[in-house]
């Protein structure tokens, strides 16, 4: 167990085989519990050696530019998110998979306190200097764990979020933890991406890193089930949002030339275009490239 820093935060108690800590703001936690099979030694290999916030392996480290990377990270689905689980002021916030931090940021920024619990240690190392950098330190813990195990206590979070990190996950092992950890009155909101949107297949067919393949498994109706069924279980209720069919083409403009404000006036364009599309042909909706499950207690008082 690591622990660089201490000043605790009373309710996020770690669970363990010899450990009962509180979260630390601004402290790295290593979860020493974790059995890992070969596919999930591949996956935390690939992660800790993919260090960049666009999650694609470039050598374009975040540095002093990190107000632009969070710019262009606060895409359309991520807004969705934010707005779904407002209010965010000082609200404990699991950010699971939360990589170099970067929606951490936003959170922290509308007020909440974040832990990032993600199973790459170098991308926790990445996610703390960044945001030493920002100002936000005393709001945020980086504990590195399995989202399979989360070492946390029951009932321990007020908001949970994913981007793009359920689908690397066991997922009925890893929807059962984060229905363990979630306060009864909580909402969560998890961005994960789709296998049908036909743009995107063959993008990850032609220019996706290989190991993609092996470390990814998209979410189809059978995953988005077995998300909704583990929360619905327990008294929540869940609605599943779709989003960008054409507007998958306005990331091509955050990766090529990211400028924020053209990919915002594209995205805009495009999202205007699909729902145009959804109206005329409502079954395009199941081809879109991300889903956005939203979990709210099913009496909220
Ligand atoms: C595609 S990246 C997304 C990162 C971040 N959410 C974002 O949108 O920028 C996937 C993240 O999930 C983490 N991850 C993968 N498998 C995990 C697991 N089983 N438990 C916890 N985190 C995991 C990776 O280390 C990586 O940071």
């Amino acid at each position: 167990m690591l622990v660089v820093s201490c000043l605790s935060w009373a309710r996020v108690v770690f669970r363990g085989p010899n450990i009962l800590l509180t979260a630390n703001r601004g402290s790295l936690q290593v979860n020493p519990s974790t059995k890992v099979d070969d596919k999930r030694a591949a996956n935390r290999r690939h992660w800790d050696q993919t260090l960049d916030a666009r999650n694609l392996g470039a050598d374009n480290a975040v540095g002093s530019d990190w107000r632009h990377e969070v710019d262009l990270a606060e895409s359309a689905d991520v807004r969705l998110a934010i707005r779904l689980l407002h209010p965010l002021g000082d609200k404990i916030v699991l950010d699971l998979g939360g990589g170099l931090g970067i929606h951490a940021i936003l959170f922290a920024e509308a007020g909440a306190r974040v832990v990032i619990a993600d199973i790459s240690v170098e991308r926790l190392k990445v996610a703390r200097e960044l945001i030493r950098r920002t100002g936000y330190i005393d709001r945020v813990s980086f504990i590195a764990c399995g989202a399979e195990e989360l070492p946390f206590v029951a009932h321990a979070f007020d908001r949970q979020f994913t981007k793009s990190v359920l689908i690397h996950t066991q997922l009925g092992r890893a929807s059962a933890e984060l229905v363990r950890t979630l306060s009864p009155r909580g909402s969560a909101t998890f961005i994960e991406p789709l296998t049908g949107n036909p743009f995107v297949n063959a993008y990850r067919r032609i220019a996706a890193p290989d190991i993609w393949q092996n470390i990814t498994d998209y979410f189809d109706r059978k995953s988005l089930r077995t998300l909704g069924r583990t929360f619905r279980a327990s008294g929540y209720t869940t609605r599943c949002h779709r989003i960008y069919f054409l507007a998958f083409f306005a990331s091509v403009f955050h990766f090529l030339l990211p400028s924020v404000w053209l990919q915002r006036r594209v995205e805009r364009a495009l999202l205007a275009l699909d729902r145009l599309l959804f109206r005329a042909f409502p079954s395009l909706r199941g081809r879109c490239w991300f889903s956005v499950t939203e979990i709210r207690p099913k009496h909220p008082k």
